[in-house]
């Protein structure tokens, strides 16, 4: 595993934007498996930009979403789904059959990770792009997830679910995720790790510090042979 420090979020933001890019030109038609959040979403605008800007064909990539909230609607301003909207599938203006996302108001989320498995297994993934939380969790693999688990659904832990409130205008109940699994995590090509502020100095430092294992899944990242993390001065500063 690579580890890259950057001075500023902005600069590692830069150089994953350039990462995702380069890797579309190589590949058009690459599989890119995305997370939500405050840890990539500069990356996202800065990609955009780059990708109309530079008059790239991004045409033939496909996106999957890398987890949702279950029982949250795709309308609510706090999911996955309307995330990727926001930034990436209207700016982009990706045609319908470009991403797939997981409903997280299914009424058979078991289907939906059914659903999401069959397109990995058809397609691959080229690269993913995940944050950490503050657990160590990647996707909605929390703490003592296996990592040979595909696509599942989550019982979430209380730091997921408390600090996810973020995301949302008005406090929601947050209960069960659905996320793409470490097992996918593994079988993925190239997987990179962005975080950034000192809020996630302390998960950051355990990650790097601790021995592989369940206990915290980022930890997973270390057994990948093709995958980085990157961070910047402030989430580099405990260890
Ligand atoms: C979101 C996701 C989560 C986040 C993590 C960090 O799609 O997969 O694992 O990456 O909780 O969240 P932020 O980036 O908001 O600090």
């Amino acid at each position: 595993m690579q580890l890259q420090l950057f001075d500023t979020h902005l600069e590692s933001s830069n150089w994953l934007a350039d990462q995702i890019v380069d890797a579309i030109i190589q590949k058009p038609n690459l599989t890119l498996c995305l997370a939500s959040g405050d840890s990539p979403k500069l990356t996202y605008q800065i990609m955009v930009q780059r990708l109309i800007f530079k008059e790239i064909d991004y045409s033939k990539f496909h996106m999957l979403g890398l987890d949702e909230w279950v029982g949250i609607s795709p309308d609510d301003t706090g999911s996955c789904a309307y995330f990727f909207h926001k930034y990436l599938i209207e700016p982009l203006a990706l045609n319908k059959d470009q991403f797939h996302l997981f409903d997280g108001l299914s009424h058979d989320v078991d289907l939906e990770c059914n659903k999401m498995d069959a397109i990995i297994k058809e397609k691959g993934i080229d690269l993913m792009v995940v944050g950490i939380g503050m657990n160590g969790h990647i996707g909605f693999n929390e703490p003592g997830t296996a990592f040979d688990t595909f696509c599942h659904i989550v019982q979430l832990d209380s730091i997921t679910t408390s600090v996810g409130q973020k995301y949302f205008e008005s406090s929601r109940i947050l209960d069960k995720g659905i996320t793409i699994g470490l097992g996918n995590l593994l079988d993925s090509k190239k997987v990179i790790l962005i975080a950034h502020g000192e809020k996630k100095a302390k998960i950051i430092s355990q990650t790097l510090g601790n021995e592989i294992g369940r206990h915290l899944p980022a930890t997973i990242m270390k057994q990948h042979e093709n995958a980085c993390i990157i961070i910047d001065r402030l989430a580099a500063n405990k260890w």
